[in-house]
C-alpha cells in the first residue's frame, strides 16, 4: 500500500510538523479502508508560535490598502474556482457529502471570497455632520488584530472562507483550526491564499483537537475568535475567552421548523422537506429537522414525504447516482442511532428508516437509513434537540398559530420556513417566527453569501457573519473629530455660541 501523504500545520509562512511529534489520520467516511493522509495532532506550543507570527504580521498587514488585500483575494476567488472540482472531490472523500453539495461549498467559498474583497473598495463607515462649526465628525473601520478561527467539518471550505476571508480583508491576521475531520479541505484553502499572495504570517494553520482550540481562545494576543460548532462547545469557547474580553462570534446549533399550511403546494414542500432534511445528510446547522403540518395536509405529505425518503439512494457521495451519503464519523452516527431510540422511548412512530446500513459496502462507512418520525409531539426531545443526522420529526398541528408557537418553542433560533400560497400567512409567519433566517415556500437550508447569516437563541450570541454584517465581527468603530477652527470648541457645552 503507498503511505499516505503528511501534511503539516502552516505556520509564519512555512509549513511545519507540530511539536507534539504527534499525528492523526484522515479516513474516508464512506470507506474507513481509504486513508486519506496524515495530519499534526498538535499542542500549545505550536498554537503559541502561530499567535507569535500573526501578530508579528499584523503590524504590516493592518497597513497594506484594504484594496490590495482585497486584489489578493480576487486571485484567491479565481484559484477556488479553477480548481473547484478537485477540492470538490477532496471533501467529499473526506466528509462524505455528495458530489454536488461538495461543489456547492467550493462554490459558497468562491462566492464569499468575491463578495469579500469587493468590500476592500467599500467597507463603509459613516461621515456626520458635527454640532459645531468648523469641524468635521466620521467613523472608520479598524482592524482588531489576531483572529482565532475554529471551524467544523460539515462546510469544510465555505465555512473557513466565511471567517477568513473577512477577517483578511479588514486587516486583521490569522490562527485557524480547522475540524479534525476535514483537514484536507482546509489544506487545500489555505494553500490558495499563499499561492494569491497573502504574506507569510498573515495566515497560519493548526491543526489538532480541543488543546488547540483552548491555547487559542485564552491567549490574551488574540483580539477576537470566530467559532462555528455546537452549542456545548460554544459555550466553553465563550467561557474561555471572557477572562481576556476578546470579541466573540459564535455560530451553533439549530432546530430549524418548516411550516406546512393547508393551502400549501404539497409537491413543492416534499422536496424541500426531503433536501432540507437530508441533504448534507442532515448534517447542517441549518437542516429542516422539524417539519409541522396542518393536520388537514397532513396524511397526504406524510405519504409522499415517506415514499421519497425510502427511494433514496444512499451510498458514497463520489458516486453520480448517490444521493446521501454517510454520517461524517462514527461518534456523530451514534448520536443518530441514540436519538433514534429516545423517539421510540418517547412514543414517536417511526415511518421509515431508523437503522445503521451493514451490509455490503455500507459495512465500511458510517451509513444511516433517512429516517422519519410521525405523530411527534413537540414537547420529545426529538423535536427539540439537534440530531445532525439524517432524521426529520413530523408534527401534527391545527393552525398557523400553533405552527408558530411549535416553531419557536426549542432553544434554537436559526432558520425557519413556510410553505403557504397565502401571502398574509407568509409574512405573518415571517415576522412572528425568532431565527435569524427566514424562508417562504423553499426548506430552511440555502443562505447566501451576501446576506447576513446566524440565528437566534442558544444559535448564536448576537453575532452576525456572511453580508456585510461579517464585517462587524472583524472590525471595530474608530470615531474621529477634526477640529478646523483653531480654537477650542466645547462639545455640548459651546452650544449657544454656534
Ligand atoms: C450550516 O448549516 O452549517 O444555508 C451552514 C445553507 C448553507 C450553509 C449552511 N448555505 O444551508
Amino acid at each position: 500500500m503507498a503511505t499516505p501523504p503528511v501534511h503539516h500545520n502552516y505556520v509564519d509562512g512555512a509549513w511545519v510538523p507540530s511539536v507534539s511529534g504527534q499525528t492523526f489520520e484522515n479516513r474516508n467516511p464512506a470507506n474507513t479502508d481509504d486513508l486519506i493522509g496524515v495530519f499534526q495532532q498538535s499542542n500549545a506550543a505550536d498554537v503559541d508560535a502561530a499567535i507569535a507570527a500573526a501578530e508579528r504580521a499584523y503590524r504590516e498587514w493592518r497597513l497594506v490598502p484594504a484594496p490590495v488585500r482585497a486584489e489578493m483575494l480576487f486571485r484567491a476567488a479565481q484559484m477556488f474556482a479553477a480548481r473547484k472540482e478537485a477540492f470538490a472531490r477532496d471533501m467529499t472523500r473526506e466528509m462524505g457529502k455528495v458530489l454536488n453539495e461538495t461543489r456547492g461549498d467550493v462554490q459558497e467559498a468562491i462566492d464569499m471570497t468575491f463578495y469579500m474583497a469587493g468590500e476592500g473598495r467599500r467597507m463603509f463607515g459613516q461621515t456626520v455632520p458635527s454640532e459645531l462649526r468648523n469641524k468635521f465628525a466620521m467613523s472608520v473601520r479598524q482592524p482588531l488584530g489576531v483572529s482565532a478561527i475554529i471551524t467544523p467539518w460539515n462546510f469544510p471550505m465555505a465555512i473557513p472562507s466565511w471567517k477568513i476571508v473577512p477577517a483578511l480583508v479588514c486587516g486583521n491576521t490569522v490562527v485557524f483550526k480547522p475540524s479534525s475531520n476535514t483537514p484536507l479541505s482546509a489544506h487545500n484553502f489555505v494553500e490558495v491564499l499563499i499561492e494569491a499572495g497573502i504574506p507569510k504570517g498573515v495566515v497560519n494553520m493548526v491543526t489538532g483537537d480541543a488543546d488547540v482550540g483552548t491555547a487559542m481562545t485564552t491567549d490574551p494576543r488574540v483580539s477576537v475568535v470566530s467559532f462555528t460548532g455546537s452549542t456545548t462547545v460554544g459555550r466553553l469557547v465563550n467561557q474561555a475567552a471572557a477572562p481576556t474580553f476578546k470579541k466573540v462570534h459564535l455560530e451553533m446549533g439549530g432546530k430549524n421548523v418548516v411550516m406546512i399550511m393547508e393551502d400549501a403546494n404539497l409537491e413543492l414542500a416534499v422536496d424541500g422537506c426531503l433536501w432540507g432534511g437530508f441533504g448534507t445528510s442532515g448534517q447542517r446547522c441549518t437542516a429542516a429537522s422539524r417539519v409541522v403540518v396542518h393536520e388537514k395536509v397532513y396524511k397526504p405529505f406524510v405519504e409522499a414525504f415517506v415514499a421519497r425518503a425510502k427511494a433514496l439512494v444512499v451510498g458514497d457521495g463520489l458516486d453520480p447516482k448517490v444521493e446521501m451519503g454517510p454520517s461524517n464519523s462514527e461518534t456523530q452516527l451514534q448520536t443518530v442511532m441514540r436519538y433514534v431510540r429516545i423517539g421510540q422511548d418517547e412514543g414517536a412512530t417511526l415511518a421509515t428508516g431508523g437503522s445503521r446500513l451493514t451490509t455490503g459496502a455500507y459495512g465500511k462507512g458510517f451509513f444511516h437509513e433517512p429516517t422519519i418520525f410521525v405523530d411527534v409531539d413537540p414537547k420529545m426531545r426529538v423535536a427539540r434537540e439537534e440530531i445532525f443526522g439524517p432524521v426529520v420529526s413530523i408534527i401534527p398541528c391545527r393552525s398557523l398559530d400553533e405552527a408558530i408557537a411549535i416553531g419557536n418553542g426549542v432553544e434554537y433560533g436559526l432558520s425557519a420556513s413556510i410553505y403557504t400560497q397565502d401571502i398574509n400567512r407568509a409574512f405573518q409567519a415571517m415576522r412572528d417566527l425568532y431565527t435569524g433566517i427566514f424562508y417562504v415556500n423553499a426548506p430552511t437550508i440555502g443562505a447566501e453569501v451576501h446576506l447576513p447569516f446566524g440565528g437566534t437563541k442558544h444559535t448564536g450570541n448576537g453575532h452576525r457573519e456572511a453580508g456585510v454584517a461579517a464585517l462587524e465581527v472583524f472590525s471595530e468603530w474608530k470615531s474621529i473629530y477634526i477640529d478646523f477652527s483653531g480654537r477650542l470648541q466645547r462639545a455640548q457645552i459651546d452650544v449657544e455660541q454656534v
